[in-house]
């Protein structure tokens, strides 16, 4: 299979520190990757490795089937990127920043209404880019990132300090571009929450080691439903399912089993009934993704 993105066994040390540790992403055409990590986890550090913006320490990073070290101003056409917050003439318009930058990159003027449009500023193109709010310049960052027709779109955390109305524009934004144009997307975040929706793998990365990549459905299936039973004693009810054969967790007024299937809870409930005790609620609780992504990085966090 061909990736758009692998790196093998990518590692960046800084003194003693290893900041990413033998890494091995792969990333198939037609994705949206979200990389995740905690602050200091190794995001920016991989992100700027994969830009040939920083040299590894050792490994290697291919893009489009081509080794980086060797086809970086070829490969590097192919590819946009956003990383950490874009600066702009605060005094010139936003058609004015993208005009600038269209030079640099030598496409048709008629593209930059076509990003613009894009990204939906096509109404603030005229407008100094002063006035505009985060979610506005970030969204700008990205048109400007498109103008040259990238295969690849590289985004480090363009959702922080978005708000939550943003944060859904970005989505909107990002999850057409597979779909539409064919671009590959790799997007980091601290959250799952907000590349969750919009990913389709996931590269969870912490203390610089890769301790998670597969799909996001890959991902839900871990993300194992509970089923948990409210009633008038419930030590007592978790001593009867103890005899019963059925592992049980005391949670305050409530017991939790780990069954889900339906016939399974049925027996339960039947047989805690004909033992005498009142059953008040079943409740089903599904762990969310995001403390899923908690408990992954969590033991690391702690060292
Ligand atoms: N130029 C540098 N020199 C020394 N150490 C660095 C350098 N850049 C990053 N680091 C260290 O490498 C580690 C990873 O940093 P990195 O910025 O890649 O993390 P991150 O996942 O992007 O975090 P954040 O969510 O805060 O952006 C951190 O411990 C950081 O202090
Ligand atoms: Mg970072």
């Amino acid at each position: 299979m061909e990736y758009i993105v692998e790196t093998n066994q990518l590692t960046k040390q800084f003194g003693k520190e290893k900041a990413v540790d033998g890494v091995e992403i792969r990333i198939p055409k037609g994705e949206i990757y979200g990389f995740l990590g905690p602050n200091g986890a190794g995001k920016t550090t991989t992100i700027r490795m994969l830009l040939g913006l920083m040299r590894p320490s050792s490994g290697s990073v291919h893009l489009f089937g081509k080794d980086l070290k060797n086809n970086r101003i070829a490969i590097l056409k192919r590819v946009g990127s956003l990383v950490e917050n874009p600066s702009y003439y605060p005094h010139l318009t936003a058609y004015e920043n993208l005009e600038a930058i269209r030079k640099i990159v030598d496409v048709p003027r008629a593209r930059m209404k076509e990003v613009l449009k894009l990204v939906r500023l096509q109404d603030a193109a005229n407008k100094k880019v002063k006035g505009f709010s985060l979610g506005m310049k970030q969204r700008l960052g990205i048109a400007a990132a498109l103008l040259h027709q990238p295969e690849l779109l590289i985004l480090d955390e363009p959702t922080n300090g978005l708000d939550p109305s943003g944060i859904i524009e970005m989505r909107k934004l990002i999850k057409q571009l597979p779909e539409k144009y064919g671009i590959t997307v790799v997007i980091s975040s601290h959250l799952l929450s907000e590349v969750d929706q919009m990913a389709t793998t996931v590269g969870v990365i912490s203390k610089g080691k890769m301790i998670f990549q597969d799909s996001i459905e890959a991902m839900r299936r871990i993300a194992q439903a509970s089923i948990h039973l409210r009633v008038n004693d419930p030590k007592a009810v978790h001593q009867a399912l103890l005899v019963y054969g059925q592992k049980a967790d005391i949670k305050e007024n409530s017991v939790a089993i780990q069954t889900t299937a339906d016939e399974e809870v049925a027996s339960i409930v039947q047989y805690l009934v004909e033992q005498g005790f009142a059953i008040y609620r079943v409740e089903e609780e599904k762990r969310s993704l995001e403390n899923i992504f908690l408990e992954m990085t969590k033991e690391e966090q702690i060292r």
